[in-house]
């Protein structure tokens, strides 16, 4: 058995996204098939649809979505028709190396769906992250389904499963920010702003927001930030270092993923200090710098994949924060979208409107 549901799809390098039928089949053994409530509009969106992340087109767009499982197939105990749900893109396998060294977060063989979701002609789909969820309902893996309190909105709910949970868990879990800790984010969209607010909740106390738009530098403070800087007229590393005693920040993290916004990171923080990439890099991307610089600053150099989350640890703990008004979730929902407006909400990214465009079904 299928089902034929909307969705919306990008079918070539840079074209314009469209929604069209998508099929779904049945869950087969360890899969979930979910009706998606809330989706929000990620960068990594966009990078697929530009052919960034690899040529595997057409893509089943959207990987950021809490919703209802409506069924599941043979074999799946964790989850239950009705239980309302947030997806992860990396559900852990529990066996591989990295699994079983007690590091589940690295996992390096995590779950998806077995069997394709089709366009109506049978091509078979690239689901963006193993997940796409613009489409009314989506087949993934049953770990791929995290279950969190039903009291937070679909689209409140749904900003965990990518951007906020990734900005976020780059500065808590990546980073590990601490009390009294300084901290710069460069970049400060859905992502990096998720990582001010990851910072205040870890207790770091000064917190550097860096953009080139004023505006994300005003969402920013809101989150959090004690201090802005928009490196469209000012050196960014030289006003970290000038807000830190003159020395560079104990964290700084990279929420851009360019070689520049990389090398602002390595040289504005302080001695010993950890730089955080958490924005996805193109292929043809290239740092060159003098390796005397890396061996005399110290320190650590890391990339966060997912925030090294753990989805059923930190999902419920951050839907928690939320309700209990410690993390300002509602305040990264920008605007809510239809199906239809994925595309424009590309628009609205690129030209900086947004913090999240959230597709409601
Ligand atoms: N590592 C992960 O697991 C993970 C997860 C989700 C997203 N991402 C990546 O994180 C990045 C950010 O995603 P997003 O959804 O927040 O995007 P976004 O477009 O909302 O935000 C990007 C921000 O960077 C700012 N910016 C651009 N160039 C800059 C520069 N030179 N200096 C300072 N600021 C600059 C923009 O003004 C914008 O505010 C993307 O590369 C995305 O693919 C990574
Ligand atoms: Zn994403
Ligand atoms: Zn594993």
């Amino acid at each position: 058995m299928t089902q034929t549901v909307r969705g919306v799809v990008a079918r070539g390098k840079g074209a314009p996204v469209e929604v069209t039928d998508i099929v779904v089949p049945d869950p087969g053994p360890g899969e979930a098939v979910v009706r998606v409530q809330a989706c929000g509009v990620c960068h990594t969106d966009l990078h697929y649809r530009e052919g960034g992340i690899n040529d595997e087109f057409p893509f089943l767009l959207g990987h950021e979505a809490a919703g209802i499982v409506e069924q599941v197939g043979e074999g799946v105990t964790d989850v239950a028709p009705g239980d309302f749900v947030v997806l992860n893109w990396r559900a852990v396998c529990g066996a591989c190396r990295a699994c079983l060294k007690g590091k589940p977060w690295y996992c390096f063989n995590t779950h998806n769906a077995a069997q394709p979701m089709t366009l109506a002609d049978g091509t078979p789909l690239s689901p963006a992250l193993g997940i796409g969820a613009f489409a009314e309902k989506t087949l993934v893996h049953a770990g791929q389904c995290t279950k969190v309190d039903p009291q937070a909105s679909p689209a409140v709910a749904g900003l965990l499963g990518c951007g906020v949970m990734a900005g976020f868990g780059a500065a808590v879990n990546t980073g590990n920010v601490g009390r009294g800790d300084s901290v710069a984010v460069i970049g400060c969209g859905g992502v990096g702003s998720a990582a001010v607010a990851g910072a205040r909740t870890a207790g770091a106390t000064t917190i550097i927001a860096v953009d080139i738009d004023p505006r994300k530098l005003e969402w920013a403070r809101g989150l959090g930030a004690t201090h802005t800087v928009d490196a469209s007229s000012e050196d960014a590393v030289a006003r970290v270092q000038e807000l830190t005693g003159g020395f560079g920040a104990d964290v700084v993290i990279d929420a851009v993923g360019r070689p520049e916004t990389w090398k602002q990171a390595f040289y504005a923080r302080d001695l010993a200090g950890t730089v955080v990439l958490v924005g996805v890099p193109t292929p043809d991307m290239r740092v060159d710098l003098p390796l005397i610089d890396f061996f005399s600053r110290g320190g650590a150099l890391k990339s966060s994949w997912y925030g090294d989350c753990l989805p059923s640890r930190d999902f419920p703990y951050m839907i928690d924060l939320y309700r209990q008004g410690r993390l300002d979730l509602d305040a990264f929902v920008t605007e809510t979208i239809a199906l239809d407006q994925v595309e424009d909400a590309f628009a609205k990214m690129h030209h900086g409107d947004v913090l999240r465009s959230v597709v409601v079904f």
